[in-house]
């Protein structure tokens, strides 16, 4: 299932202390590891200060965890579509439900990142926000019930008709656009249901980047892809 443009795992290191300095690059390099050993995509959302050093050094697409709908220009800390091609990353998360945008600037940035190559992955939060989200067209859409994230209870087991929902509304958008599913996603057996459910990946956090052995949780999390 490798592809470069759609990873079906992306992992995204937010802004935890785990992935500070070069601690990222070493967590981006074991992503890499885990997906040349397996032949499954695994994609990394690195912050923002570390996109371009670990994209000059890794060969999985490295994606930002946001992108600014803004022109290039007077934009101070924003984070424009060109800044972020660049530094050398493959595409974008938009609209996590930790750095919300208005629907309008959602397509707006789609849009810019199209324009740039830019891989898109729009999160949204149920199926008729997904529903939207794929009037948008974006390459993927990562729904995560936001109540989940960060816990220790899988959308799979907690919410499994999110992501049926969300895959039925999306497919009879633009059957293109691939679903992810997140939120306490932990295990392989997780990500299998997730499949199994219908969505084509999922994006995770804190089980990979928190994780004593990652290596070990990125192995048995891409067993069944
Ligand atoms: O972006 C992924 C995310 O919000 C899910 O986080 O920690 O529940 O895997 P986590």
């Amino acid at each position: 299932m490798t592809d470069l443009r759609t990873p079906a795992v992306i992992v995204n290191f937010k802004a935890y202390s785990e992935v500070e300095g070069d601690k990222a690059l070493r967590l981006a390099q074991t992503c890499q590891e885990v997906a040349e050993r397996t032949g499954v995509g695994i994609g990394v959302c690195p912050p923002a200060t570390a996109i371009a050093k670990i994209a000059s050094a890794v060969d999985v697409p490295v994606f930002a965890q946001h992108v600014d709908p803004c022109k290039p220009g007077a934009a101070t800390g924003r984070l424009t579509a060109q800044l972020l091609r660049g530094a050398g990353a493959a595409g974008t998360l938009i609209n996590h439900s930790e750095r919300r945008l208005r629907l309008a600037d959602i397509g707006a940035a789609v849009d810019m990142c199209r324009s740039n190559q830019l891989t898109t992955v729009v999160c949204t939060d149920t199926a008729s926000t997904s529903a939207a989200a794929a009037s948008l067209r974006p390459d993927l859409i990562a729904v995560e019930p936001p109540e989940l994230i960060g816990g220790d209870i899988s959308v799979t087991d907690a919410q499994p008709e999110v992501i049926e929902n969300t895959v039925t509304a999306v497919r009879r958008i633009d059957d293109g656009i691939k679903v992810l599913c997140g939120a306490g996603i932990k295990t392989g057996r997780d990500v299998k249901r997730a499949v199994e459910l219908g969505a084509y990946g999922v994006l995770l956090a804190s089980g990979v980047v928190k994780a004593a052995d990652p290596v070990a949780v990125l192995a048995d999390l891409v067993q069944y892809l």
